[in-house]
């Protein structure tokens, strides 16, 4: 591919359009729920309320909040409503940030330094199941922290007595997800946080994906596994708003139990230069307003019935799609998943070259390996496409099961 370089002239403003929507066009069709990963597309009315608080906010900077306080008091509210759905105690607190892996870089920090102010801790560790996102991985590399991976039971949990073995001195923090990306398993929260509290160390829920999720679930009667700050020991929370909070990219938050951990091991704060006094509470120095703007401003558009309106739609959705990919002669779903996401697999059939067909029909799924199998994360809009998705489904389980795929070198 040839290296890009400035035109020499600036380009109509039409012509460049056409050309953008004409990029556009080879990219996933997530607003036709194509996709089950990535995006969460909920309908064209959310779309068209974030369109328009992303407008309104588009430039300015959140960085400074004297300047622009309008948009740290949406933060501090959607921080707000974070707290209230996680059961947080009046001493909580916490901020947003771009995203879950952000989210998680800064509660490992916090885990780390107060390792090392409490309990003098020098070469910290991180011990999280094998199942946990890749930002586990990413903040112990940027952090210098040891990433001690606890291995799964058969039900695809961390499991915990293997988890006792690998926590001691050194463990800055302790992890568990409601739920993991790969299966849609939540691991068993209160026994890794007691793992962790009787050492003293820090206990991180990643509940990126649930968090916006779970509370909606409840309301629906459906049985929630514990997860949040009712649970003894949980000392952070990642949230995504951007996730099942439907906001647009760039919108996640992340609590903590004691609000004082936020300023004293989450903070940055620099004086020693000639621009004044600096403090930040994530990676980044410049944030943008819009992901907080229309992070705050779903959640008030949509209000408490209006997501557990879209929960409802995902709940029945997923069934649908659970029943409907087990119900297909080979295939199987791997684990018992709780919420909105699970992994298909099989015994029998080549789920790389099924994967291709699919993508052939314009669907995406992911694939995964260790074990194989592939992806759904279901949406509101994915109530549509059900039916559809599983006539294909069938019929490239038919036509492509036994050949072998083209991602197939990874088994
Ligand atoms: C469970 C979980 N944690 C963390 C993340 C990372 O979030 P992000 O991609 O917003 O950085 C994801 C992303 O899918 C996730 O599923």
């Amino acid at each position: 591919m040839s290296r890009a370089t400035l035109p020499s002239k600036g380009i109509e403003r039409e012509a460049l359009f056409a050309s953008m929507r004409e990029r556009k066009r080879q990219d996933a069709d997530w607003r036709g729920a194509r996709t089950w990963s990535l995006c969460y597309p909920a309908g064209e009315e959310v779309d068209s309320v974030l369109a328009e608080a992303n407008q309104l906010y588009l430039y300015e900077n959140a960085l400074n909040p004297f300047r622009f306080p309008s948009v740290r008091q949406m933060e501090v509210d959607v921080v707000g409503i974070a707290l209230s759905l996680l059961h947080a105690p009046p001493a909580a607190d916490g901020c947003m940030t771009s995203g879950g892996t952000e989210s998680i870089i800064m509660a490992m920090k916090t885990a780390r330094e107060r390792a090392r102010a409490e309990r003098g801790v020098e070469h910290p560790t991180i011990v999280a199941p094998y199942s946990a996102h890749p930002a586990f991985a990413k903040a112990a590399s940027y952090l210098r922290m040891e990433l001690v991976a606890i291995p799964l039971r058969e039900d695809l949990r961390a499991d915990v007595a293997a988890a006792a073995k690998l926590v001691d001195d050194r463990t800055a923090v302790v992890v568990g997800s409601a739920p993991c990306y790969p299966f849609g398993v939540v691991d068993p929260i209160p026994e890794l946080a007691a793992l962790a509290r009787d050492r003293g160390a820090s206990f991180h829920t990643d509940a990126c994906l649930g968090g916006f999720l779970w509370p909606f679930w409840e309301a629906l009667g459906e049985s929630v596994p514990p997860f949040d700050f009712r649970v003894e020991g949980v000392t952070t929370i990642s949230a995504d708003v951007h996730k099942y909070g439907y906001a647009t990219k760039g919108a996640s938050t992340i609590s903590h139990r004691d609000g004082e951990h936020l300023r004293r091991h989450q903070m940055f704060v620099y004086r020693d230069w000639p621009g004044g006094g600096y403090a930040s509470f994530a990676m980044a120095g410049a944030r943008p307003a819009a992901p907080i703007a229309a992070a705050w401003a779903i959640l008030h558009w949509l209000g408490r019935d209006g997501y557990v309106r879209l929960a409802r739609k995902i709940r029945d959705t997923t069934r649908k799609l659970r029943d409907g990919v087990a119900a297909i002669d080979g295939l199987f779903v791997h684990g018992r998943p709780e919420m909105s996401l699970f992994a298909f697999g099989s015994a029998r059939h080549d789920l790389f070259a099924i994967a291709d067909a699919m993508d052939d029909r314009g669907w995406c799924l992911d694939r995964q390996t260790g074990p194989d199998a592939l992806h759904m994360m279901v949406s509101p809009e994915h109530e549509k496409v059900a039916d559809a998705f599983l006539v294909d489904l069938r019929e490239s389980v038919e036509t492509h099961g036994t050949s072998r795929g083209k991602e197939a070198r990874y088994s």
